[in-house]
């Protein structure tokens, strides 16, 4: 979604706002601008696209001011244009928004009957029209802003600076997320810690409904018309966590940290000297859980479809998942002593958050996996089980999800320790399995070279892709499906090995690839004992309608089949149970260089945005 921040200084603050939408321009990159005051009057420069074009006008039209507020946008309301782009402001205010104002219409019909010219196409400009007519009779920057937190319906963050008051800026949050940043005589408010991070570690993290009201020297924060007490706190975020160091791109930069992070993860989820895994004090017993509901969307969704298989496998539990925007209003009837589990990265996706709302509503024991502690996802749960894969800036996920995937797949362990259902010697085998994925990540990792040349050679050049995968290998397929469209733009499908019969065959001839996602195990007996029978018999009907294969396995693997595949890569041996994080980062492996290959925007994808904090 939308990226928001505003400054008090002590000096000009145009370049620092420029700064922090650069670390925000991961969250919407159609248009960007800033405000400042410039003798008490507002003066803006705003662009259509990305920031660089922000930053040529300001170039040419430099902005002074020491206070001051900026924006980099995914339109929701209003196509990107300059003229929609924020801040959006009238003589009296100017504001910058992040996620949509229900009753925007309803606003503007009122404001129009009142004589008031829009003069964009935003939800944002209710906002700036209603607290000018406030301000217009005579209220406070403070109680107009008050007011209008009374008449704002939807999920938002924003913040306002008024003309002629270089002392203050206000801010106010619902649903969204909003940071206050506490520095040294100069004060910051912004989406996240992460915007902050260069400027301050003290953050003051804002709850639902709070607006605050900064000045140079400190923040108060109100609900209503009281005020209220909200904790400053450290954050553990440095400016260099969020460069991307070396790399051409956040997105190889955050794959190669995936042996880290995964590291990270499990010394917090795991005990490497009993090879046993810590479990978490949770708000429950998996003895007495009925039944889990998982949700989430996009690849966290995928993440969910992966577990699924751990949970029912290792623990004997039943599972149901659904992504979650069609959850939420499907309304389904749900047990009691049920737990929810919603896997989200930026912990800030509104469907996500709406279906556990839903969830709650039914009683469920809400469970949230995050990267994001802080997040409304991880506030609104009863519990939290973090990844701790650091900030990942680029559009598309990759250490977030393989950190999800670890995560819950100690979550599957501890219930199937705590259940019975997983003996000591299974749990020791997979948690040597996770001490290892760290070694064989970077194993494939510096195998980028063979990746790079199936993407350049074979997938650069398709208009269409199939991924199929079987089991656990399934949701790989998907994920490898969802990767290579969003940043190649490429279509590309992923199946179910056995459905590919059901229909998709229609589309193989010989301009059509099939990436056979295949680690030559599995959980699952039954498929362990037919998989060369059955990939055996995928590769056939491939072959006999021209389609090439690219064979994703193991050595085992490779030997029997890779004969009669186009192309093939051996990725390195791996407990079939850990295997799906593996192949995991050889299908991102191939997004990335066919992408690379196709020359698009790797780390901003067309379209886009990071957090979808809108429906
Ligand atoms: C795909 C991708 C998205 C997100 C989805 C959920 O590469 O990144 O599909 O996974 O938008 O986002 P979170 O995890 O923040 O809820």
């Amino acid at each position: 979604m939308c990226g928001i921040i505003g400054i008090i200084g002590k000096a000009p603050v145009t370049p620092l706002l420029v700064d922090a939408l650069k670390r925000l321009e991961y969250r919407g990159y159609d248009s960007a601008g800033v405000a400042t005051l410039i003798n008490g009057h507002i003066d803006r420069r705003r662009a259509e696209g990305k920031l660089v074009n922000l930053e040529a006008r300001l170039k040419s039209e430099p902005l002074a001011g020491t206070i001051g507020i900026g924006h980099t946008r995914w339109a929701t309301h209003g196509k990107p244009s300059e003229r929609n782009a924020h801040p959006i402001a009238t003589d009296r205010v100017a504001i910058v928004h992040n996620g949509i104002i229900e009753n925007f219409q309803e606003l503007k019909d009122e404001l129009v009957a009142e004589g008031r010219r829009f003069e964009s196409d935003t939800d944002t400009e209710a906002v700036a029209q209603l607290l000018t007519s406030y301000l217009e009779r005579q209220m406070s920057p403070e109680a107009a802003m008050g007011k209008a937190m009374g008449r704002l319906r939807g999920a938002f963050a924003l913040v306002a600076m008024f003309s002629g008051r270089h002392d203050i800026l206000m801010g106010a949050r619902r649903g969204s997320s909003l940071a206050v940043g506490h520095g040294d005589g100069e004060m910051y408010v912004g989406t996240d810690a992460l915007a902050l991070a260069p400027f301050t570690s003290r953050v003051t993290y804002l709850e639902d409904d709070d607006w605050v009201v900064l000045s140079s020297s400190g923040c108060a924060v109100y609900q209503g018309t009281t005020k209220v007490e909200r904790p400053e706190k450290r954050s553990g975020l440095s400016g260099a966590m969020i460069g991307k160091g070396n790399h051409q791109h956040f997105m190889l930069k955050e794959m190669h940290e995936q042996p880290a992070v995964i590291g990270d993860t499990l010394q917090s989820y795991l005990d490497p000297a009993t090879r046993a895994v810590r479990t978490p004090s949770l708000p429950f017993d998996w003895n007495t859980v009925s039944r889990i509901t998982m949700t989430g969307c996009g690849t966290a969704f995928y993440a969910c479809m992966v577990a699924k298989y751990w949970f029912e496998k290792l623990a004997r539990l039943p599972v149901e998942i659904e992504v979650a925007s069609e959850f939420r209003y499907r309304e389904p009837p749900l047990p009691e002593g049920g737990v929810c589990i919603a896997v989200s990265q930026s912990g800030e996706t509104i469907d996500t958050l709406e279906a556990l709302r839903y969830a709650k509503s039914q009683k469920q024991i809400l469970l949230a996996v995050t990267n994001v502690p802080e997040s409304a996802i991880a506030r609104f749960s009863h519990a939290v089980l973090p990844t701790l894969a650091g900030p990942e800036i680029c559009v598309a996920s990759t250490k977030a999800f393989t950190t999800q995937l670890i995560v819950l797949l100690n979550a599957a362990i501890a219930a199937g320790r705590a259940r019975g259902t997983l003996s000591r010697e299974d749990e020791e085998r997979l948690a040597l399995a996770m001490i290892e994925l760290p070694a064989r990540i970077n194993e494939t990792l510096n195998m980028e070279d063979d990746y790079r040349r199936i993407a350049e050679n074979t997938l650069a050049q398709a208009r269409d892709v199939l991924y199929l995968g079987r089991g656990a290998s399934f949701p790989v397929a998907l994920e490898g499906a969802l990767k290579l469209k969003e940043l190649s733009y490429i279509h590309a499908e992923g199946y179910a090995g056995g459905e590919m019969k059901h229909g998709p065959i229609a589309l193989i001839d010989d301009a059509v690839p099939v990436v056979v996602v295949a680690p030559s195990d599995s959980i699952f007996g039954k498929i362990a004992s037919n998989f060369e029978h059955k990939i055996a018999s995928n590769f056939e009907q491939v072959r006999a309608r021209g389609g090439k294969l690219v064979l994703l396995s193991d050595a085992r693997g490779v030997a029997k089949l890779g004969a009669k595949a186009e192309t093939s890569i051996a990725v390195p041996d791996i407990d079939p149970v850990v295997a799906p994080i593996l192949y995991t980062v050889a299908v991102q492996l191939l997004a990335y260089y066919t992408a690379l290959a196709k020359g698009t925007d790797i780390d901003q994808p067309r379209n886009l945005a990071k957090s979808v904090t809108v429906e």
